[in-house]
């Protein structure tokens, strides 16, 4: 056990570090090399300092670069999030009840979902949220961790988590599938664009700019995952996209409440 001073010390460190690497942006020449080792540094320090606790690095993380991230999805539009959403509606009808699980700043998805439902959307992240909030007023916000939430059996006809799976740890992927196909209505909708590789606990210095953590299965897995909780797959695919230079590819998930 560590005393709360070395907790203190740890939390002080990790602020200065997150403060130094945001600082490096506006000096090019010390980018590459800098940058790259400070941030390295920060993530360790901020894994110390949440260990057993991956829910609280990706709300810091996420609370850090909520704007960034925000504009940088509109800048980086995969063509799958529009050819998703746009399969989600034809599978669901308007005024559906319907939640979003890690919705962060809400541009483009949420503003699109709450034109056509009734929408409650989560995140973990109060500075995504806040800006979720100004981008679809209309919605109903929940800052939680999705993992927590509960709701009564059968509530909504379709939940939804695009791009947010893979930051909830893998041991908490079966009671969080199981909680969905609950949650749904009999017939209700899963749609979700998971990743699909094997990563267990991973800890990165450089996403938007802050520590972020990952965690997800590969594709046999998250199915097998998917349908023992009692969804029927309609759709699966792998999307690809360039994402900063660098492919990136999702399989994305249509499923019903058998
Ligand atoms: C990559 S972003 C995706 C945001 C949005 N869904 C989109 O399509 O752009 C992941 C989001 O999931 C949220 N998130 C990650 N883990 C979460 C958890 N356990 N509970 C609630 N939200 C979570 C993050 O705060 C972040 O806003």
């Amino acid at each position: 056990m560590f005393s709360p001073a070395w907790y203190q010390s740890i939390a002080m460190l990790d602020s200065r570090l997150f403060r130094s690497a945001t600082k490096l942006k506006a000096m090019p020449s010390m980018r590459n090399i800098a940058k790259r080792a400070i941030r390295q540094a920060a993530a360790s320090l901020r894994g110390m300092r949440y260990r057993g606790e991956p829910e609280k690095l990706v709300e810091k993380g996420y609370d850090e670069m909520a704007a960034d991230y925000g504009n940088w999805t509109l800048h980086h539009q995969r063509p799958d999030r529009a050819k998703y959403t746009e399969l989600l509606m034809q599978n669901l009808p308007e005024g559906a009840n319907l939640l979003e699980l890690g919705c962060g700043p809400g541009d483009p998805t949420t503003k699109t979902l709450a034109q056509r439902y009734n929408v409650t959307a989560n995140d973990i992240s109060e500075a995504c949220l806040a800006i979720a909030h100004e981008n679809a007023p209309n919605a109903t916000f929940i800052k939680s961790d999705m993992t927590s939430l509960e709701f009564p059996a059968n509530s909504f006809d379709a939940v939804v988590a695009f791009y947010s799976f893979h930051h909830v740890p893998r041991e908490r992927y079966e009671p969080l599938l199981q909680n969905i196909a609950n949650w749904l209505k009999p017939g209700g909708v899963f749609m979700a664009a998971m990743y699909p590789y094997d990563v267990d606990n991973l800890v990165t210095g450089d996403w938007h700019g802050s520590t972020m953590y990952w965690s997800s299965f590969d594709e046999a897995r998250t199915i097998e995952l998917v349908t023992s909780a009692g969804l029927k797959i309609i759709e699966q695919s792998k999307e690809s996209a360039i994402e900063d230079g660098k492919e990136t590819t999702f399989l994305w998930l249509l499923a019903a409440r058998v």
